[in-house]
């Protein structure tokens, strides 16, 4: 897929989560948990990182801040690929300029309709490392957090999660969870 809105290009599935309606359950109550419903998956596959790049460029007309997003994925699975992408989407930054923050920890990208940050907890190995970097300082309203290694610490709260997983030499699936705080 090299560019496109994100829903026309994702297949959408359901992730399992049950749905449970109140009882009785009015209507529009009814119809709003099932068109919003607590979690939802959208999955899409890239065959090279330029796709990906692509991906994440048309996935930034779809998050706005203020906004935790955990990124997931082994080592190499196209973590920060994505995060290049997602900055030249929100003109925070050419792909080329953004990095890994691995040693650097925490990447700032200023943007027009938000401030991006790219942190990577790949090196932080305890809550009070984690606490000494003050991400919740960085949850600004304009401010979106796009978080590698962010599940090594489940208290971690998230608004989203983009999971990576490498399925091929250049072939990346690509899922978005999206659920409630
Ligand atoms: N479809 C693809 N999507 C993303 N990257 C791809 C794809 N195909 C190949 N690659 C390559 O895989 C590598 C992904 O590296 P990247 O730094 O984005 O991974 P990462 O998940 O951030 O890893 P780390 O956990 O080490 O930070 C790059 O070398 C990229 O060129
Ligand atoms: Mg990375």
């Amino acid at each position: 897929m090299a560019s496109g809105s994100v829903k026309d290009a994702a297949a959408l599935i359901t992730d399992g989560h049950s749905c449970a309606l109140p009882a009785p359950c009015p209507p529009a109550i009814a119809l709003c948990l099932i068109l919003n419903p607590p979690a939802m998956t959208y999955a899409t596959i890239t065959h090279s990182a330029e796709e990906t790049i692509a991906f994440g460029r048309s996935l930034a007309a779809d998050l706005s801040p203020p906004l935790v997003v955990l990124l997931r994925g082994d080592l190499g699975a196209g973590k920060t690929t994505l995060v290049k992408g997602i900055a030249e989407g929100f003109e925070a930054a050419r792909a080329e300029d953004v990095t890994s923050p691995t040693f650097t920890l925490i990447h700032e990208y200023r943007g027009p309709r938000a401030t991006l940050y790219h942190i990577d907890l790949y090196r932080i190995d305890t809550l009070r490392e984690l606490e000494t970097l003050g991400l919740e300082d960085l949850l600004a309203p304009n401010c979106i957090l796009l978080v590698e290694w962010g599940d090594k610490f489940p208290r971690l709260q998230h608004d989203q999660e983009i999971t990576l997983e490498r399925v091929g030499e250049n072939e990346r699936k690509i899922q978005r969870i999206m659920s409630f705080r």
